[in-house]
C-alpha cells in the first residue's frame, strides 16, 4: 500500500484510541503493593470520566481515596479523614490532570486495604472505582540489599535494596569509611530502586576482611549484608 494512503488511517486510529480510553470510567491503579511495615507508599492512581456533553468547563473535583467507608485521604482541605489515617495519608495527585496519586506513611499491619478511589465533580458526576482496588501486602522482614564489589586501583562497592517509599528512601551506613553517594530511580510504577556507592582506597590490612552495608527504611527496619574484600 502506498505510504500516502495508509498515513491518514494511522493518525485516524491513534485518535479514535485516545478519545475511547478517555470516554470511559477508567482508573489505573496497581491491584497489589506490597510495603515494609514502617515505611511509606506512594499509591499511583490516574483515572478517567466519560467527556461531560455540556461544553462548561469543570473547575471542581472532589477526590478520595476510601477503605470501605472509611475516608483515608481527600483533596478537600479541612476535610476530617478517618483518625486511622490521619496525618499518615496525603492526597498528592493533581485531579485537573486526573492525577489521583496518594502517600501513606507509617504502613501497618492493618493496612492491606482493600482502598479504591472516589471522584466527585461538583458541576457534572461523582464515581467510585470500587471495582479497581489496590490492596497492600504489608511485609515484616526486609530484603538484605544486594552488595556488590568492583576492585581496580579503588574499592568500588554497590549496596542495592528495592522499596515503595520514594519520599523517605532507606539510608545507608558502610563499615569502613571512604566517599559514599547515594542515588534512586524507578522501577516501574510504585516500586523504587535506590543504590549507594562506596569509593575507597584499600590499604593491605582491609584485604580478606569483611566490608558491610547497613539499610536503615523508613521507620526503623534495618538489615546488613556482607561481603569480603579480596586482592
Ligand atoms: C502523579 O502524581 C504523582 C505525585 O505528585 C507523581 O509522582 C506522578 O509522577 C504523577 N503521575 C503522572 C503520570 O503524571
Ligand atoms: C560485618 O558483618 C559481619 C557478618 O555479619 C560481622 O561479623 C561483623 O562484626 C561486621 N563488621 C562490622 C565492622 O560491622
Amino acid at each position: 500500500m502506498d505510504l500516502k494512503l495508509l498515513f491518514p488511517f494511522l493518525i485516524l486510529h491513534v485518535i479514535h484510541d485516545v478519545h475511547s480510553s478517555s470516554n470511559q470510567w477508567t482508573v489505573t491503579v496497581p491491584e497489589k503493593i506490597s510495603v515494609l511495615q514502617g515505611s511509606c507508599v506512594v499509591i499511583p492512581c490516574l483515572y478517567n470520566y466519560p467527556m461531560p456533553k455540556s461544553k462548561k468547563p469543570l473547575a471542581m473535583w472532589s477526590g478520595f481515596w476510601l477503605k470501605g467507608k472509611k475516608v483515608v485521604s481527600t483533596n478537600v482541605p479541612k476535610f476530617k479523614v478517618n483518625k486511622l489515617y490521619n496525618k499518615r495519608s496525603q492526597f498528592l495527585g493533581n485531579l485537573a490532570a486526573r492525577n489521583c496519586s496518594m502517600l501513606l506513611d507509617s504502613v501497618g499491619k492493618n493496612d492491606v486495604g482493600p482502598f479504591h478511589f472516589r471522584i466527585e465533580m461538583r458541576q457534572y458526576k461523582s464515581f467510585s472505582y470500587s471495582t479497581n482496588p489496590v490492596t497492600i501486602e504489608v511485609t515484616s522482614d526486609p530484603q538484605p540489599p544486594v552488595l556488590s564489589v568492583v576492585m581496580n586501583k579503588k574499592v568500588t562497592a554497590s549496596c542495592s535494596v528495592s522499596h515503595s517509599c520514594p519520599v523517605i528512601p532507606p539510608r545507608f551506613s558502610w563499615s569502613h569509611p571512604g566517599n559514599i553517594l547515594r542515588h534512586s530511580k524507578k522501577l516501574n510504577t510504585w516500586k523504587w530502586e535506590t543504590v549507594s556507592t562506596l569509593t575507597f582506597t584499600p590499604k593491605f590490612s582491609d584485604f580478606n576482611k569483611p566490608l558491610n552495608c547497613t539499610v536503615h527504611y523508613r521507620g526503623g527496619k534495618k538489615v546488613t549484608s556482607s561481603t569480603i574484600i579480596k586482592t
